[in-house]
């Protein structure tokens, strides 16, 4: 089994292209459990409710626990999804300024040896994002200072854990071609 995950800003278009990947991989008639994280609506719900980033960051992480439990027991050839703990990495420790170190600590012992095997990082300025990104709620209405860490963020992880940086300004088209080339270099 292969776990892919998706990362990005809001806007970035990650969700899209994520569905355009998992259509590709049915086309080649792969069996594949496409999911998101947040995962369960419950603590989705509790996410939206305005919270400050430390409730979050648990919040994030307690949701996390149950959805890697669901994803240990699939059996398929892959797993696509839409954000993973890097999310938590960027948005909470980066973003919100919580400690990164400490913030890495907690999803590994979230997600144990449970990692991707690959990272589809789609790389966006906050701008272009957030002017395409069309819900603005609690989590998202952030000034654009905050989203300019997230991406400093996804930057540095890029480096260190060898995501594949897909530049996500492209238009889609371009943007899902580069995805599947660079899912070539170590699937096919
Ligand atoms: P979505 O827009 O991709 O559904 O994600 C929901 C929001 O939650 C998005 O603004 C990113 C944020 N988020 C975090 O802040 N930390 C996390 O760990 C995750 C998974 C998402």
């Amino acid at each position: 089994m292969k776990y892919i995950v998706f990362e990005g800003l809001d806007g970035s278009g990650k969700t899209t292209i994520s569905k355009m990947f998992v259509e590709y991989l049915y086309d080649k008639n792969y069996s594949v459990f496409y999911t998101k994280e947040p995962y369960t609506s419950e603590i989705e719900a509790l996410i939206r409710q305005n919270q400050t980033n430390k409730t979050l960051l648990f919040l994030f992480l307690a949701d996390r626990s149950v959805h890697i439990e669901k994803l240990k027991k699939q059996n398929v050839e892959f797993i696509v999804s839409d954000r993973s703990f890097y999310s938590t990495i960027c948005y909470q420790g980066y973003g919100g300024g919580i400690d990164i170190d400490f913030v890495i600590k907690l999803n590994e012992f979230v997600v144990g040896n449970f990692l991707p095997d690959a990272v589809f990082y789609l790389d966006c300025s906050p701008k272009i994002a957030l002017s395409r990104s069309k819900k603005l709620d609690s989590i998202e209405n952030k000034n654009l200072d905050f989203f300019e860490k997230v991406r400093q963020g996804y930057l540095d992880l890029a480096k260190k854990y060898n995501f594949f940086t897909i530049d996500a300004h492209d238009k889609l088209q371009n943007v899902f071609l580069n995805v599947i080339k660079c899912y070539e270099t170590i699937f096919v």
